[in-house]
């Protein structure tokens, strides 16, 4: 296993991501873990990643010096190999001013880290202090025309330092340089791959299920469709699945979940039509957080009252849990004090006399490996590779009132979009797109008569993670396809607008 120690950098999840890409396991822990902490893990190598400190700081985090006699080899990315410079007496400057951006990186030795590299490279930089004196032991591996000591290296002791990201995709050779650190220097086994996770996961439910029952709460995303067919695989009929139907899915995707979960995997499958419920509870409510705590409430409302009827023979509730859930890091341990954006919501607060064991298969997979769990059990890539779709559904991109009218116009533009965008071959590389109705009513002409009717707003995104989202360069001859098809097929709507802004400052959903 390979521990990465985060310093708050942006990208910590995608040093581990990728990581794994290359067939090793890699955990993320925040990189003030105490010393004893990180030799409980028995990490074969560790990363200490980026952050937005300056080893200068009050606060900066800091590890402890035997990390750097532990024998295991490390490399410091950025923040990382500027803190082991100075933890070894090496001299990192302060400078107020950044490196941001790509840089020609030009190399001094093609031993291992850089091994099969090109002599030049574009490399991704990211920093504020820089290397002036390297620890000594220390060599140069690499240069740029304003940075001296781009990477550094003591090949003895397996420790190496980048002042660049190679994990992120505008550094060229990037993943070769981290393969050549994973399989050149640090000698490890490719032995992460999603096969083998199926076969131990399938004998750890059995180990801890034995021959209880489980239930499964389904939303139809990717991550509980796909535990679903994995806890099938492994208990069969002990699995019991339940999906409620809100009233704001997508157009017929709860009849692809039932068909997909039901018909093609044979699973137990409760189905809670609860639609009317659900509009009752949102009626004439038009402030977003209302909207989603009512959703929320009447959601665990429902399941609890579903549960009881089945509660007396379940010992287990399984949940799709990814390893972003439930990391433990400086960057996503941050949020103590940090302002509440939206209230998100995925099943809670079931009563305490439901004690429930807890089943999490995928407690240690990042949403891509899950993607590849779906593929590997045989789902169809359109349930697997479907975008993100939050618990509220559609009645969060239904601003103002939400009315069943209301979300049937919506369901048929959002799949209006959804087909277009799949004919340009686009779905693939969208993080997540969709229309949202909007309340205001403009004026319009068709057919020589006027007209007065709603708007659709079009989003689309692309993200790694929905942490942070660019608004999607769509061809114009697509949203011109959405937009005449909205406006011919839909009578309720006369006007289609493109949302071009990113997040921050805006959010993905609208509400
Ligand atoms: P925002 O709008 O906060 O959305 O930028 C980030 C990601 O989260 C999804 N989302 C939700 N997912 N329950 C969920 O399971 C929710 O209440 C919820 N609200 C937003 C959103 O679709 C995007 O992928």
């Amino acid at each position: 296993m390979l521990l990465i120690l985060d310093f708050g950098s942006q990208y910590s999840h995608l040093i581990a991501r990728r990581v794994r890409e290359c067939g090793v396991y890699s955990e993320v822990i925040d990189g003030n873990s105490s010393i004893a902490k990180i030799k409980e893990k028995s990490p074969s190598a560790i990363i200490m990643s980026g952050g937005p400190s300056s080893v200068y700081d009050d606060d900066a985090p800091k590890c402890d010096s035997e990390l750097l006699e532990l024998g295991v080899p490390v490399l410091g990315i950025c923040y990382g190999m500027q803190l082991l410079t100075q933890m070894l007496g090496g001299e990192v400057k302060h400078y107020d001013k950044c490196e941001y951006g790509k840089t020609l990186m030009q190399i001094d030795n093609f031993e291992n880290l850089f091994f099969g590299i090109d002599s030049e490279i574009t490399v991704w930089m990211s920093h504020g202090d820089s290397l002036e004196k390297l620890p000594e032991g220390f060599e140069k591996l690499s240069h740029s025309e304003n940075t001296p000591f781009v990477s550094i290296a003591n090949k003895e002791k397996k420790i190496y330092g980048v002042q660049f990201h190679p994990e992120v995709t505008h550094t060229q050779m990037g993943m070769q340089i981290i393969r050549n650190f994973l399989f050149e220097i640090c000698e490890l086994e490719k032995d992460w791959d999603m096969k083998h996770f199926i076969d131990e996961e399938i004998a750890a439910i059995r180990a801890e299920v034995g021959t209880g029952k489980v239930l499964l709460g389904l939303s139809g995303g990717v991550d509980s469709m796909t535990a679903a067919v994995l806890l099938h695989e492994a208990i069969g009929d002990q699995l019991i699945c339940m999906f409620i139907d809100q009233g704001f899915m997508r157009k017929d995707e709860a009849t692809q979940i039932v068909d997909t979960v039901d018909k093609h995997f044979n699973i137990n499958l409760i189905h809670v039509q609860a639609q009317d419920r659900f509009f009752k509870a949102v009626k004439g409510i038009t402030d977003p957080e209302e909207k989603r705590k009512k959703i929320g409430n009447e959601f665990v409302r429902v399941f609890e009252s579903e549960i009881a009827k089945v509660a007396k023979d379940v010992k287990y509730l399984a949940q799709g849990t990814l390893y972003p859930d439930i990391i433990e890091s400086a960057s996503t341990g941050v949020s103590k004090n940090a302002v509440k954006i939206k209230t998100h919501h995925n099943v809670g607060g079931l009563p305490d006399d439901m004690q429930f064991k807890i089943v999490e298969p995928f407690k240690k997979l990042f949403k891509d490996e899950v993607r590849k769990v779906g593929i590997e059990l045989g789902m169809p890539e359109k349930v697997v590779f479907r975008h993100p779709f939050p618990g509220p559904g559609l009645a969060i991109r239904i601003i103002g009132e939400i009315e069943p009218e209301r979300v049937r116009v919506l369901q048929e533009a959002d799949d209006i979009v959804m087909a277009e965008i799949k004919k340009a071959g686009l779905y693939r590389d969208i993080w997540q797109a969709f229309a949202v109705l909007l309340p205001i009513k403009t004026v319009g002409v068709m057919g020589d008569k006027r007209t007065y009717c709603h708007t659709i707003a079009v989003r689309s995104v692309s993200s790694q993670d929905a942490m942070t989202a660019n608004w999607t360069h769509m061809p114009y001859e697509v949203l011109e396809a959405i937009s005449s098809r909205i406006i011919n097929e839909i009578p309720a709507i006369n006007r289609v607008v493109y949302d071009i802004t990113s997040k921050p400052p805006a959010t993905i959903e609208w509400e």
